[in-house]
């Protein structure tokens, strides 16, 4: 794999904006359950991914990038939870990998970047969802998460039907 996993402050986020944009119209026109419904174009993307750029500055949003030959082709967040009495868990989302980069191990290899972090800035609980029955939740599992449970009809896919949610989570 000739992927690099880095975390990516403000101003790596910002150079790699259309990167980050193409990663997730591509994956919401593809049907993945991410919080979006269609019509959602690159430049909605754009736009939604531009609006993180202050937590990405200010560490709400811990960025991850995974760049091949200076294009990203895949990310993921990691986000400290902020209640006073959780200051040991964080939270992942938008875990995204570009349709052309799949399935080459760049998911996994952005996870586990996020529990490097997670256990340097003293994070020992993580927690996600995911959309029942995905590739997302096969990767997880086989990673080591452990399954909550699942709540049927907790979310719209793109198109617009209902889509059953795994809840998951994982001890570091
Ligand atoms: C879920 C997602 C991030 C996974 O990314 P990915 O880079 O394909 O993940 P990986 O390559 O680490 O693992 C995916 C599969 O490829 C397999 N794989 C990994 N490296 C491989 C290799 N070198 N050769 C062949 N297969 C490989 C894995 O075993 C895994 O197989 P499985 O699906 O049968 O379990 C990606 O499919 C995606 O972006 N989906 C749309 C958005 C989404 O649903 N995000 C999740 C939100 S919770």
């Amino acid at each position: 794999m000739t992927v690099t996993v880095c975390r990516l402050n403000r101003q790596e986020a910002e150079a790699h904006l259309d990167g980050l944009a193409e990663t997730l119209a591509l994956a919401v026109q593809g049907g993945a359950g991410v919080g979006f419904i269609l019509p959602f174009t690159a430049m909605d993307a754009r736009a939604w991914w531009a609006a993180q750029l202050p937590d990405v500055a200010n560490g709400a949003r811990i960025l991850f990038g995974a760049i091949e030959h200076g294009r990203l082709v895949g990310t993921v967040s990691l986000l400290p939870a902020s209640p006073q009495n959780q200051p040991h868990r964080a939270d992942i989302g938008k875990m995204l990998v570009h349709p052309d980069a799949r399935r080459k191990g760049v998911g996994e290899a952005l996870l586990a970047a996020a529990e490097v972090e997670a256990r340097r800035i003293g994070r020992s609980v993580l927690v996600l969802d995911t959309v029942t029955g995905s590739a997302a939740e096969r990767l997880y599992r086989r990673i080591g998460w452990q399954v909550v449970g699942s709540i049927p009809n907790y979310a719209l896919n793109p198109s617009g039907g209902y889509d059953s949610t795994t809840v998951m989570w994982k001890a570091l």
